[in-house]
């Protein structure tokens, strides 16, 4: 049988990762976290103290390698995946992801990974930009109370200290960059299901996602 393409997007909150993953294991089919890797070019500009603003300080990325394998996200071997959730990777990243410098770099990865390969890849253009005929196409929404009040559990769950008004207004924030950007906005493609998951279980919508994958593939 062909392969299939699952392309997830939403914004921040929306529960993208945690589906994909969900929809991974029952699936057995490879999952992967573009956003991880947005983090990851985030990290690594920061580590070198790049000016973030100038797309030129980005041609560090013809020469490193970046991988993403298992679920981890690596540049030059080095496993990154616990230091890419970091407060200063989440504020800049958004303003790393609009540079068509960055994005083409990273697209070129990601459409390589999905190469005849049946895929959960999650994001902001995956349907629209990454995999534009993917089988089938989700936009996850939530309302933003429900959204922060998520990411403050897994903050709690973490021991980190926060405050869930500074998480409302870093996440807006981080959403209005995200879906005005020139380059790739999030948006949602005109052949994507919504789905408002804001008084949904994540087994619900994981269901719903595994019934649309049953039902296109018959
Ligand atoms: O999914 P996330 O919150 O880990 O993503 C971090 C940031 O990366 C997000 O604010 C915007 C950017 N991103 C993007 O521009 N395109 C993607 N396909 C995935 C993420």
């Amino acid at each position: 049988m062909e392969q299939f393409h699952v392309a997830i997007d939403g914004p921040a909150g929306s529960g993208k990762s945690t589906i994909s993953q969900n929809v991974s294991n029952e699936t057995g089919w490879q999952h992967i976290d573009t956003g991880a890797m947005y983090r990851a070019v985030t990290y690594w500009a920061l580590k070198l103290n790049l000016n973030l603003a100038d797309e030129n300080s980005y041609e560090f990325l013809n020469k490193i390698d970046i991988k993403y394998l298992n679920n981890k996200v690596f540049i030059n071997d080095i496993d990154l995946s616990s230091v890419i959730r970091s407060d200063d990777v989440t504020q800049n990243v958004s303003l790393v992801s609009k540079f068509s410098f960055v994005r083409k770099k990273l697209v070129e990865i990601q459409q390589n990974l999905a190469k005849n390969k049946n895929i959960i890849m999650d994001g902001r253009d995956i349907g629209t930009v990454v995999l534009p005929n993917a089988n089938l196409k989700i936009f996850l929404t939530a309302n933003i109370k429900v959204r922060a009040k998520r990411r403050y559990n897994e903050k709690l769950n973490n021991g980190q200290n926060v405050n869930l008004d500074e998480l409302i207004n870093n996440i807006n924030t981080r959403d209005k960059k995200d879906s005005s950007r020139i380059e790739s906005p999030l948006k949602i493609a005109d052949d994507a299901v919504i789905i408002d998951t804001t008084y949904l279980s994540i087994r619900q919508v994981v269901e719903k996602i595994i019934e649309m994958i049953e039902r296109r593939r018959k």
